[in-house]
């Protein structure tokens, strides 16, 4: 039986052998944006994983792009020195083919925030918070920082530290470079009308509200080699009256495409408080609605838990790879796990050294699996 999960696809000039890829996940542990041992450990177990791409978490271009102290960065000597080492080693056992991704991002106003596990909301008085910045001096909720508006100077550096972490990234080895465009940070911002009223061109109509992000996918895309691919995360909907919807989304990955951006995530929310129905494959309808309107290729995430779901969205059509977040961290062997599922060990690279530990060879694997996940993770 061959599965469709573990079929090659061609990204830009980059090929993945197969269609998983473990979803961008902060980690918020780095510190003054320099990886260590936790993301040493993190990516070491997720380079064994057999996905096919693995992307790092959301990476800050600037310090005060980062959503929280623990945020990583990729701005200056220390940080790429810190994420070399890291991915040194993980490269070192990750299995032949196996690549390697990473988002650039910027939290705009979002940014100064503590990290989930103390609170979640902005940075208070005494935690020293810092000035944000974004399309229009409007708090993501009342409580929130206002930012500062961005001048047009700030528009031109926040471009140019865009394309100065990427070279960094160039300089890393990676193989992808995703800008993170989703999730109410800065370009989600510039694009959603519910926090960007700006009167000058980056503002108002659709034209100028996806005026930044295409501005970055091209400067980005001017420095990157030809065998590095440059992705983005949209938003297809950001689940409010006033806000994003798929329609515009389409008409953003079409101009990405138009662009030479390989793919597009569809990602949602974020932009502003809403209620997400967060059920199995909440957000796959938008990854397939913007595949059919732009032909852009597309990565569906949200929800996708099991290996026959996954395969499903493929075989469907709906999109062309997809990514797991909490799926991966509650099963970093949820690809050897599927491949077993799907009939297709035969298509992923098993390392020799947990052989023992396969369902063929271990009666204990047979009672764990299949198991069901909660449909609330
Ligand atoms: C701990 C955690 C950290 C996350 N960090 C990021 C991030 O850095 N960038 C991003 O685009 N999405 C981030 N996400 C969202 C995931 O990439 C994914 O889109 C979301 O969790 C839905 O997919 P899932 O249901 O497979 O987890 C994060 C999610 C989790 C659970």
């Amino acid at each position: 039986m061959s599965a469709m999960l573990f079929t090659p696809l061609d990204v830009g000039a980059v090929r993945l052998q197969n269609r998983i890829v473990v979803s961008p996940m902060c980690q918020y542990s780095a510190v003054d944006g320099r990886a260590n041992n936790w993301h040493l450990m993190n990516l070491m177990q997720l380079g064994i994983s057999g996905a096919g791409l693995i992307m790092l978490e959301a990476t800050a271009i600037e310090p005060h792009a980062r959503i929280t102290y623990g945020c990583l960065g990729l701005y200056d000597d220390a940080s790429e020195q810190a994420l070399g080492r890291v991915m040194g080693a993980a490269r070192a056992v990750a299995p032949a083919g196996t690549r390697w991704g990473i988002q650039l991002g910027h939290a705009g106003r979002k940014s100064s925030a503590q990290r989930p596990w103390e609170g979640r909301g902005a940075l208070g008085p005494n935690e020293q918070p810092w000035t944000t910045e974004g399309p229009s001096a409007i708090p993501f909720v009342a409580g929130w920082h206002t930012p500062h508006e961005m001048t047009t100077q700030d528009i031109v550096r926040v471009k140019a530290s865009f394309v100065a972490s990427a070279l960094r990234v160039v300089r890393l080895g990676f193989d992808v470079v995703e800008i993170h465009a989703a999730h109410g940070y800065l370009l989600h911002q510039f694009f959603s009308p519910l926090a960007n009223r700006r009167q000058d061109e980056y503002g108002g109509s659709l034209e100028n509200r996806m005026r930044f992000a295409l501005e970055i996918a091209e400067a980005v895309g001017d420095v990157l080699p030809p065998n590095v691919a440059l992705g983005f995360r949209v938003t297809g909907t950001d689940w409010l009256p006033g806000g994003i919807t798929i329609d515009e989304a389409s008409a953003l990955s079409s101009a990405l495409k138009q662009r030479g951006v390989a793919y597009v995530c569809l990602s949602s929310g974020g932009v502003a408080p809403a209620n997400i129905p967060v059920t199995p494959g909440y957000q796959t309808h938008l990854a397939a609605e913007v595949k059919a309107r732009s032909g852009a290729v597309t990565r569906a995430v949200g929800m996708i838990v099991e290996p026959q779901q996954a395969e499903a969205i493929l075989a469907e059509g709906q999109a062309d790879f997809v990514a797991l977040g909490r799926a991966f961290i509650d099963d970093p062997r949820w690809v050897w796990h599927a491949a077993e599922q799907l009939g297709a060990v035969d298509q992923i690279h098993y390392p020799p050294q947990y052989e023992r530990g396969g369902a063929p060879n271990w009666q204990g694997a047979a009672i764990l699996r299949p198991r069901e996940h909660a449909a609330s993770v």
